[in-house]
This record gives C-alpha cells, structure tokens and sequence, in this order.
C-alpha cells in the first residue's frame, strides 16, 4: 500500500467514550481519530485516562459508552484477540511476556500456525518468527529465551507479535520509559518505517522532545477529557503543557545552596559476578551525585548492590566512616539507606494495599503508639507526602494497583521520602510521571540535599542528570568510565563517554 495514497484515511474513529471506575471518573466523552500512515501522540497528566483509553482499544477494558469505529464500522472490542482481529493492538506500559518461552513462542502465544489436522507448525512459527524479527532489526534468535532479553528486545518482541497479528492500528503506551540512547532511536526507525506502511500508530509519551521528532498529530486528555487536538505542526511545547495541566509549569531544575558535609558513603572496588566490576566512589552529605549510563551499563545492579538485593563478590562499603555489610533490604534500611527502585511496578509498590500502607510500609515506627499501629497516622502523613507530589486517587484507601502507572511511581517515591533516609538512592526517578510531579520530585530531592540528604540518582535523563546533579559518575558496560565535576559535563560528553564507541579506558 501507499503512504501517500492512505494518508487521509481514517483508520479508527472513538466517539463519545466513557468510563468511571469506583470513585474515578476515567474517561467522559472522548473522541479520538487515528489515520492511516500517521503517528498520533496521546498526551495527559498521570492519570489523565491515557492508558483506559488502550484498554478500551484493545478490549481489555469495557466502555460504559461510546463507540469504536474500525475503517468506518462499530465494532465492539469484547477481548484482546478481537481487537487483534479487527488489527488493533498495543503495546503496553508494561511489558507482559512469557519469560521462560522463547521469542518465536511468545510472537505467537494465541495465535500459533497450524497444520492441517491441528498440530502447532514449529518450522512454520521459527521460519516467520525469524522473519519478523529481521523487520524489526532484532539482533537475536527466534529462539532465544525471553528471559535473556533486554527490556528494548522485549518491546521488539512485541512489535513483531503485533506486526504477525498483521496490526494496522499499533498503540505504543510509553514504549521508551525504559529505553536510553540508541534504543530509542532505533524504536523511532521502527515507529517510521511502520508508519510507511500505512499503519495508524498510537504513541503515548511524557517526553515532549520525543513527541515533536515522531508525532504527526496530537491529543490531549486532562481528568479523562477531551481538551484538545491537532497537527505537531501547528503546537508549541509550552502550548501543550498548558493544556495538559491547565495551568503553565516552569521546567526549570530547583536552585539550591550547593553545601556539602562530610564523606557518608564510601564504596571501594565492589564487583559482581557479571554485571559490574571495580566500583569505587564517595558520596558527601548534601551531595546528589548522578549516575549516567545506556541502559544495560549496570547502573541500577551496583544500585541494587549498595540496597542489598543483589550479593557482590568483592568491595567493601563504609557508612559514616564504618564498615558495613549491607545483604538485605533490612540492612540497608537500618543502615540509613533508602532506594526507589527502577522498576516500581514489580518492586516498589504492593498493589492490594491501600495507598497509605504503601507510603508508610519503609518505616512504621513514626505511626506506632503503645505498640499499636495508628491508621490515622499513618493516613496523615501520607496524605501530606502525596499531595505534595500531586499524586491523583480516589482516596487513601485506594489500592495501589488501581492507580495509573505514573501515580503508582508517585508511590514508591512517597514511600522513600516518608522515611527521611540518611542516603536515598533513586534509579530513574522521574520516568513515566508527568511535567508537574516532575518539578515536584526535583524540588524534594533538592529540599533534602539542601537538609544534608545525600543522594544518588541514577537517570538516563541527560537535561535532568546536569540539572540536578553535583557530581556526575558515566559507566558502561559494567564500570565507571569518567566522573564530571558539576559545570563540567555536557550532553556531547556524556553522550560520548557512555558509549562503546569511543575509546574510553576500561
Ligand atoms: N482498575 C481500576 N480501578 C479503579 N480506578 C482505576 C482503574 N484503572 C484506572 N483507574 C483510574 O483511572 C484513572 C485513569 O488512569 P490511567 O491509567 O488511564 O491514566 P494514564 O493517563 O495512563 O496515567 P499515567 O501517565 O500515570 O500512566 C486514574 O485515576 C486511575 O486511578
Ligand atoms: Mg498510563
């Protein structure tokens, strides 16, 4: 088919959608139109209604009204399989994959060829699996296990799942929040060659940069409406986030008084098995010091290590001049540490519980009169932490789970300043939150430095890591490669040292 001759086509039509959970009105009359051939950037707030809007696609989700048109027809998407069959699928915020399958399995889970007779035809999945994957650019086997990727190889997986369930309408929910570097770029070659194709593509995103490079067009939800869409072309940035939050957000990193006290962390030559070797630096009180890398230089095992979920084979870590042996989160808690963890879906957040246990779950002591746990207490002082962080809910009482993803990340973020810990480490801190908890977690984490917090943060944001840090630490492919004095680094230098392209020493 032709771009140019599908151009104008509407591929998918939404019209008048709505959807209220418990207490959240997530969805109230919602309109939407993808073309064929163009890439639509959905945008909004966490908790804006983005995400219900790809379950409502993809069948995952019932509207409560509304309709769907698919080239013109209603369709009613009961199922995921009958989204896919009426070629809409996602992929999602999450990635949901089958670890201990092999990427031809996973590709096709649902919808495996078949022979006559009903056999599942392996020669017929490995050969299409191995062709799907090379229109994609993989750089791995059919066969290789799931478990053994990268969280990038995994959003290819998907992406060939899709392309063999021959999707027209492809929905990305924050496909790069865990990409850096040269993943992305490699995503957006994917993103415009499907788009060559003809397909209509759904690109869900926090990141404005990304959005004026691939985006054609753009729609804005805020509090589960409607509030505006339209032509790349025709926006400003600051025009966006106007409409997004309503109000208009100055995206400057917080000034602070650069004051540092004594050395509280010292770690010397710690080594892992495989993931990072020879990791030696101090950390100061009152000091952020950054940690830039691509994904996969090991950044977030050596954090992992320090937090004591991940053993080491060699090294030594000294706290407030003393040794200490950190193998446990228990440890590392009554060491003065505390640690929001890149992947807060699977570890930082417990979604039966309400919001409030989540926040306080770090440290119950505060909220414990005559050894009994005070609700009220502990409701207060997360109430206090998540307003500051403007984290949307129906309540206190909420589960966790219930909350959009970046709301969820509000949470574990909650949890660790609640503590007060005499070093926090967070990896990736601001992925997947929107433009205002932004500023609202920058200003925090400048709030405690400035009170003699010392900070690590591991962030593959290059404007966020030289706004914020004092000190930046680069490592790749499991070291540190060079460390930059605050003034001293800038995004070329960065860019290049953490790259295997120059030769840096090892
Ligand atoms: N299963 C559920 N039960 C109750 N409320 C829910 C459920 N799923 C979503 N919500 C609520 O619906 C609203 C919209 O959530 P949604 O996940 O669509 O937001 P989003 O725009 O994707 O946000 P983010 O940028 O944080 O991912 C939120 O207030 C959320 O708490
Ligand atoms: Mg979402």
């Amino acid at each position: 088919m032709s771009a140019n001759r599908d151009a104008s086509k509407v591929l998918l039509g939404l019209e008048g959608v709505s959807k209220a959970f418990p207490g959240v009105r997530a969805l109230e009359d919602v309109r939407l139109t993808l073309r064929a051939g163009e890439v639509t950037a959905l945008i909004g707030e966490n908790g804006a209604g983005k995400s219900t809007l790809v379950k409502i696609l993809t069948g995952l989700c019932r509207p409560d009204a509304g309709r769907i048109m698919v080239e013109g027809r209603e369709v009613k998407l009961e199922g995921v399989r009958e989204a896919a069959r009426h070629g809409i699928v996602a992929i999602h915020q999450e990635t949901v994959m089958f670890d201990d399958l092999t990427v031809a399995e996973n590709i096709f889970m649902g919808h495996m060829p078949r022979r006559r007779g009903g056999l599942v035809d392996w020669p017929q999945i490995k050969q299409r699996a191995a062709s799907l994957l090379a229109d994609v650019d993989a750089d791995f086997s059919a066969l290789a296990f799931v478990s053994t990727l990268s969280v990038a190889q995994k959003h290819l997986v998907e992406i060939a799942r899709a392309l063999s369930q021959e999707a027209r309408i492809i929905i990305m929910d924050e496909p790069t929040a865990a990409l850096s570097g040269r993943e992305i770029t490699d995503l957006y070659k994917i993103v415009a060659r499907l788009k060559a194709q003809g397909r209509a593509i759904l690109f869900i995103s926090h990141k404005f940069d990304e959005i004026f490079a691939i985006a054609d067009n753009w729609a804005c939800l805020r509090d589960g409406v409607h509030v505006g869409e339209g032509r790349m072309d025709a926006v400003t940035q600051p025009d966006l986030v106007r409409l997004m939050v309503g109000r208009p957000v100055g995206q400057m990193f917080p000034q602070r008084q650069r004051q540092q006290g004594p050395v509280v962390l010292e770690v010397r030559e710690l080594s892992h098995p495989t993931e990072f070797a020879d990791i030696s630096f101090t950390l100061r009180e009152g000091e952020i010091l950054g940690f830039y890398g691509l994904v996969g230089a090991g950044r977030s095992e050596v954090m992992q290590a320090l937090f004591g979920l991940t053993a080491t084979t060699a090294g030594s870590i000294r706290i407030g001049g003393k040794p200490v042996t950190i193998d446990s989160a228990g440890a590392a808690i009554r060491a003065g540490l505390g640690f929001v963890p890149e992947d807060r879906q699977h570890e930082g957040v417990i979604l039966p519980l309400p919001i409030y246990q989540n926040v306080t779950l770090a440290g119950l002591q505060p909220h414990v009169r005559l050894g009994v746990l005070q609700r009220s207490s502990e409701v207060a002082a997360s109430r206090a932490i998540t307003s500051e962080l403007d984290l949307r809910s129906a309540g206190q009482d909420q589960a966790a789970g219930q909350l959009s993803g970046g709301n969820q990340q509000k949470v574990v973020i909650a949890k660790w300043l609640a503590t007060g810990p005499k070093i926090l480490i967070l990896d990736e801190p601001t992925k997947g939150i929107d433009i205002g908890a932004k500023a609202a977690v920058h200003e925090f984490i400048s709030a405690g430095a400035a009170r003699g917090m010392a900070v690590i943060m591991v962030s593959s944001e290059i404007p966020e890591i030289i706004g914020m840090a004092d000190r930046i630490m680069v490592m790749r492919a499991g070291r540190i490669v060079a460390e930059f004095a605050r003034g001293e680094a800038t995004p070329e230098k960065l860019v290049a040292v953490a790259s295997a392209d120059v030769g840096v020493a090892a």
